[in-house]
């Protein structure tokens, strides 16, 4: 099948090489030459992948068969409309059914209106005289996010963006008297996790949890990014997550996609919820349309074992087969190679020398991201996320260390998280959950001390055997 990639990042190199491996032919439409989706692609072209006109253009003189849309961008812009107009099945919710991502403010009424629990308490002031309120009315902590897409560097959570519950005031304000709509949001605290499922007219279908780490430096500390690395655990749960509550974070994912057709919006694509797991169980933070990146390369490099090729077609024309659903039993560990000073101050136009195949020979995958090549085996960072390493083994440790031995082979300056991955990270992590479980306890940030994890497991495996 001819089918189109809309997007040119890690995410749809990863999306691409699983169409690949499938024997799909791949397009690919993207503003940038991404080196691995030039290898892969049959034709890949550069066209603004959020210009609809000109996708479509594209689309039909290649003769495509059926799409998919990687990135946020052209979902927003009702790229996947112009698609299904033209009759090629996409994988990609329309313009109005993407608002689930570009609008926090229709997220939060849709969810509101249709009573589906495990959010938040959240308000949306229209004026500066209802933000004063509202952080009155918070007593505590908040959060403030503008309800527009801000490529996940807009939110601004007391305590690491702001301290003074005055300067988020002051900010939700800005937004407002610019023009903007903004969300003021209770601050949760526990561990994050991403759980992304196929949706289409014939159910819910999901995938392996994610636990993505979106600040720029180590230990979680500067700002919000769109993810610097990730990992999955072999039984498709995370250290800190049971059974019960990936379930209670799905059944939140259901009733969304039953919301979202009451509504009269057909959805069929991926949908992304990224949940706090809190002391009131999991609680929606956002919606995403879309893979995750880097959570989709995870999930990606995981599925190996049935067709991808159908399966994203059974999304993008309403019917899945339940048996192709199926992710390999191994634990993986993502880490993203991004410029020094990638956030506030990224220095561009550095070179990365690095051989892939001989990466690959260790097991690794190389994903790239947004960069150019510059020669066989060289290529040039943007103020973007430059390339991302994939690992896996039996336990995430593991996984994250074979990575750390594949980063011996990229020379050149550039920043990655060491401490993603590794057995004292996620035993800080399953400390800090089994601290906000505990009755009575005091909820606390993340302590910087390890301590062995004493929480039971989350399934049969050993904690040992599961994290390394
Ligand atoms: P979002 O774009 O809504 O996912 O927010 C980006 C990041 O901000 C999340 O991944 C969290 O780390 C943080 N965040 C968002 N909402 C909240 C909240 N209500 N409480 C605590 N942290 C939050
Ligand atoms: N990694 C977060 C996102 O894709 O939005």
């Amino acid at each position: 099948m001819r089918f189109l990639v809309v997007g040119g990042g890690a995410r749809e190199h990863a999306i691409a090489a699983a169409l690949h491996r499938a024997e799909a032919a791949v397009f690919v439409v993207s503003s940038n030459a991404n080196p691995g989706l030039e290898r892969l692609a049959t034709v890949s072209a550069r066209v603004d992948p959020t210009d609809a006109v000109r996708v479509v253009e594209f689309a039909r003189a290649q003769r495509i068969e059926a799409a998919i849309i990687g990135p946020e961008g052209p979902l927003a812009t009702g790229v996947g409309d112009a698609l299904r107009a033209v009759n090629i099945p996409t994988v990609g919710p329309g313009q109005a059914a993407a608002q689930i991502e570009s609008s926090k403010w229709f997220c939060r009424e849709l969810l509101l209106k249709h009573g589906v629990g495990g959010q938040p308490k959240f308000v949306i002031p229209t004026t500066v005289e209802e933000v004063d309120r509202a952080v009155a009315e918070f007593a505590g902590p908040f959060v403030v996010k503008p309800s527009a897409l801000t490529a996940g560097k807009g939110v601004w959570v007391q305590g690491s963006d702001f301290q003074d519950p005055k300067e988020g005031a002051v900010h939700a304000k800005s937004i407002l008297l610019q023009g903007g709509s903004v969300v003021l949001e209770e601050k949760l605290e526990g561990e994050e996790f991403s759980l992304m499922a196929f949706v289409t007219d014939s159910g819910v279908y999901p995938m392996p949890a994610v636990q993505d780490f979106k600040r720029a430096l180590e230990g979680n500390q500067g700002g919000n990014t769109g993810g610097m690395g990730s990992y999955t655990q072999r039984d498709h749960l995370l250290p800190f997550l049971s059974p019960a509550d990936r379930d209670r974070a799905l059944g939140t994912m259901e009733k969304t996609a039953a919301a979202l057709r009451a509504e009269g919006l057909s959805y069929r694509g991926i949908l992304y919820g990224g949940f706090m797991l809190t002391s009131r169980g999991p609680l929606l933070l956002e919606f995403n349309a879309r893979f995750g990146d880097p959570e989709g390369i995870n999930v990606l490099t995981l599925y190996e074992e049935g067709d991808f090729e159908e399966l994203l077609y059974g999304v993008a024309t309403g019917r899945v087969d339940p048996n192709l659903v199926r992710f390999r039993r191994r634990a993986t560990v993502v880490k993203y190679l991004v410029p020094p000073g990638y956030g506030d101050r990224p220095q561009v136009g550095g070179i990365l020398e690095l051989d892939p195949g001989r990466i690959e020979a260790e097991g690794v995958h190389v994903f790239y991201g947004s960069v150019q090549e510059v020669g066989p085996s060289a290529v040039k960072l943007s103020s973007s996320r430059g390339i991302a390493l994939i690992g896996e083994a039996s336990a995430i440790h593991e996984a994250g260390v074979r990575v750390e031995a594949a980063l011996k082979s990229v020379k050149g300056s550039y920043y990655v998280r060491h401490d993603i991955g590794t057995k004292e990270d996620l035993a800080r992590r399953m400390e800090h959950m089994r601290a906000i479980l505990s009755p009575g306890a005091k909820p606390s940030p993340i302590p910087l001390s390890v301590a062995a994890p004493s929480a039971a497991p989350s399934s049969a495996a050993s904690a040992d055997e599961l994290i390394g």
